[in-house]
């Protein structure tokens, strides 16, 4: 069997696993859901299932890429034992890799969309209604959504098809440093907006009432998906960065790189956003439009804000590519690794199923918007979300958990051996009782109360 080709420097593995992490998960649904649930009590929330919950999954998902050298589809048949039946976990982790792109690569899309529109200056001048009605005009326009659809989806291959060094590693560096330079400048203007310090204490001051409000139960489930859906856990999604690292570091520090990175920018991309839904008098709770109808705004109030918005949205998009090309990686690893075609094929291939399977979502907004699965007003978006992130993500981390820690599975000590070999944070031995038992207890009550709480 050929070596792997391995990433060229650690740097570039943090970053790019980072990069799998950090994508509209943190800039487009983090703010869109908190204001959902009322703010800051939501946010704690949301922290404490970061650190209890996803940490540990982060360096279970690792551990199993590294020791496996595979993929999710092939990963478990190579480490369970034998006569066992875990590989089959790759049919639902495969399909949830899948289900996420068909709905990602649409916001990807408005990403670029809104890229083109700053740049032209079309909101110049233009008030809350205006700022609107220019994001309902582009939902209502299925030609273009599916054109700007397919122009991501083609733009995610072509990186990949350059192969791991040279496309991947490449652009993921330049994209995600420049995204942490411009949001920080982004973070001080908004810090001051005239009007702007009541969306901080909305966002920082934690108020228990409005989550009652909301509902407690769907507010817990909302941020335990949250939190699986912002580390890109539970499907093998971020494991198979675990096959292109060596054996130098130990995986607990890298996982919590990963983490710590993650909630950076998410928590940035929060204090930009809701100072501006106060300061332009924009609800919190507009859904997944909310990034689009708040920025604008924004932009158009700052000195030299036409090119500010333009390069926001640029680096928008680049956060949504560097996450589109991980999963892509991944979709491209399931066909060499199952098939054995080349990577070539493989793209190709992957690429014509994504662009088919992402129609639903751009017609969900337009042609059949008259389905709403999830209650009135829900669309296609929201069901693949919902079964992506409430679903795939938070059962698939019990698999991961259960392989790790079962001796029925790969077993805690070889999980323990293969997460704690190189130098650096080790995963402390004396938690087993906690992950094996508890871990997946919280989930599992979190994960059923949510659905009696949303659907009962
Ligand atoms: N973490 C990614 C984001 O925040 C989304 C993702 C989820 C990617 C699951 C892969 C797997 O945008």
């Amino acid at each position: 069997m050929m070596e792997r080709e391995k990433f060229s420097s650690r740097l570039g593995f943090i970053l790019i696993s980072a990069g799998c992490a950090i994508g509209l998960g943190n800039v487009w649904r983090f703010p869109y859901i908190t204001g959902q649930y009322g703010g800051a009590a939501f946010v704690l929330i949301y922290l404490l299932f970061l650190v209890i919950l996803g940490l540990p999954v982060i360096v279970m998902e690792f551990a199993v890429g590294r020791a496996s050298q595979r993929s999710v589809a092939l990963s478990f048949d190579r480490l369970e034992p034998k006569g066992t039946k875990w590989h089959l976990f790759k049919y639902p982790a495969m399909a949830g890799n899948y289900l996420l792109m068909m709905f990602y690569t649409t916001i990807g899309g408005w990403m670029a969309y809104y890229v083109l529109k700053m740049a032209r200056g079309d909101f110049e001048n233009m008030d809350a209604a205006g700022v609107e009605g220019e994001f309902g005009a582009m939902l209502g326009n299925p030609a273009l959504m599916t054109g700007l659809m397919v122009l991501v989806v083609v733009l995610g291959f072509v990186i990949c098809a350059a192969g791991l060094q040279k496309g991947v590693e490449k652009i993921t560096k330049i994209m995600m440093i420049s995204l942490l330079v411009l949001m920080l400048a982004l973070v001080i203007n908004s810090l001051m907006l005239e009007g702007g310090r009541e969306g901080l204490e909305f966002y920082l001051r934690p108020d228990f009432g409005k989550l009652m409000e909301a509902g407690l139960g769907e507010a817990v489930f909302a941020a335990l998906g949250q939190a699986f859906f912002t580390l890109s856990i539970g499907m093998g999604a971020i494991a198979i960065f675990g096959s292109y690292i060596g054996r130098e570091q130990r995986l607990t520090g890298e996982a919590v790189n990963v983490m710590v990175l993650d909630t950076i920018v998410a928590f940035m991309a929060g204090l930009i956003i809701f100072p501006a839904c106060f300061a332009y008098d924009i609800q919190p709770d507009a859904g997944p439009n909310l990034l689009f109808i708040t920025l604008p705004h924004v932009f158009q109030a700052m000195p030299g804000g036409r090119l500010w918005g333009t390069l926001f949205f640029i680096f928008m998009f680049f956060a949504a590519i560097s996450t589109i090309v991980a999963v892509f990686q991944d979709l491209i690893s399931f066909a060499t690794d199952l098939t054995g075609c080349s990577v070539k094929k493989a793209a190709v291939r992957s690429c014509l199923a994504i662009c088919l399977l992402s129609i639903p979502c751009v017609l969900g907004f337009n042609l059949w918007s008259g389905f709403q699965p999830l209650g009135p007003g829900s669309t296609v978006l929201d069901l693949e979300d919902f079964l992506v992130s409430n679903n795939v993500l938070p059962l698939g981390s019990l698999v991961y958990v259960a392989f790790c820690t079962s001796r029925y599975g790969w077993g805690w000590d070889r999980f323990l051996e293969e997460a704690n070999t190189g130098k650096g944070l080790a995963f402390p031995r004396a938690v087993r009782i906690y992950i094996k038992w508890v871990l997946p207890a919280i989930i599992l009550f979190i994960f059923l109360q949510g659905y009696v709480a949303k659907f009962l």
